[in-house]
């Protein structure tokens, strides 16, 4: 199948009230482990690459290996999206390599400036069928006891939502609602803004992204520290809350942290299991075998399994 743009995996996620996996890929295993998870799961995909992967492995050559997937399993709806994009140069780069969606992420400048970049941006994404993310607010997480003024500065804004969306005319739209990307996302209990949430889609009703969605997992995370990782401390969305979230309206589910985690807890584990192994691919290829259980397990908690 030729790779599509998010907006059309989106929309069914929306209407039908499911997420899709947005997974984060810097190089060919991770490609290959979200390519195979999907065929197993039935399940469509997005492929997020940051402006770092693109520096990592080119725009090129990540475009190449996606498309190469994308014609050996015809039958799985596919998306490339640039992860982040920080401005019009980034977002060109990926749109010149054939990416089929983009994000601009411009929530730390002032709401003015954010919508500016992000009109602008739609403006070229739109006419040749790229999709368009933005985001409003922070990402942090927001301790129970701060006040409300301070949490109304970092998280999203239902109404500043409504008319940014009315605006700029964005596909879809990542709120900050107290997520934050790495391993170590609360302190305390992993508690989102569900309430916010709630009236973002009301006013907006298009697909809702969550960032920083990583459930740092525990089978991966207990591996990665048995064979010498130190994860102390670290705490992602777990389950029931990401299910919780996509019953609140969240469509695309951002995940990097977690796939990191499996690969390097696998690779730690054959390292340290066979010390005079040299052949990358007796070490490469059971990491990439993790991986694709790891999303296998996220593509079912998300309710994207099965619908292809
Ligand atoms: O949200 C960011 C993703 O985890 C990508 O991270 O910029 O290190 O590639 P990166
Ligand atoms: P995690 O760090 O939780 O995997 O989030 C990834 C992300 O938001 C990519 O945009
Ligand atoms: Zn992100």
């Amino acid at each position: 199948m030729p790779l599509i743009s998010a907006k059309a995996i989106l929309d069914d996620a929306n209407k039908n009230g499911y997420a899709v996996g947005a997974f984060n890929a810097n190089n060919m295993e991770f490609l290959q482990a979200i390519f195979a998870a999907a065929d197993s799961e039935k399940s469509p995909i997005i492929i997020a690459a940051s402006e770092g992967a693109m520096k990592y492995a080119g725009q090129e050559m990540l475009y190449s290996m996606v498309k190469t997937l994308s014609d050996a399993y015809p039958q799985i709806p596919a998306a490339l999206h640039l992860d982040h994009g920080s401005n019009i140069k980034a977002v060109m780069t990926a749109v010149k390599a054939g990416f089929t969606s983009v994000m601009i992420d411009a929530s730390h400048f002032p709401y003015e400036e954010n919508l500016k970049m992000t009109k602008q941006i739609v403006g070229v994404c739109h006419p040749v069928g790229i999709s368009v993310e933005a985001e409003l607010g922070r990402l942090q997480g927001v301790e129970d006891n701060v006040s409300v003024a301070e949490r109304d500065a970092v998280l999203v804004n239902p109404a500043e939502a409504h008319d940014f969306v009315e605006s700029s005319g964005i596909d879809f739209l990542a709120p900050a609602i107290g997520t934050s990307h790495g391993a170590f996302k609360f302190k305390g209990e992993a508690k989102l803004d569900f309430e916010r949430l709630k009236k973002v889609k009301e006013l907006t009703g298009i697909p809702l992204v969550l960032h920083g969605a990583s459930s740092v997992p525990e089978a991966a995370s207990k591996k990665f520290e048995e064979f010498g990782g130190d994860l102390k401390g670290a705490k992602g969305v777990p389950f029931d809350v990401l299910k919780e979230a996509v019953k609140f309206g969240i469509n695309k589910v951002n995940t990097d942290t977690d796939l990191r985690i499996a690969f390097l807890a696998k690779v730690r584990e054959s390292v340290a299991g066979d010390k005079s192994q040299i052949d990358p691919r007796k070490i490469f290829g059971p990491a990439r075998d993790y991986v694709i259980e790891v999303i296998r397990e996220r593509m079912k908690v998300l309710g994207s399994s099965g619908r292809v």
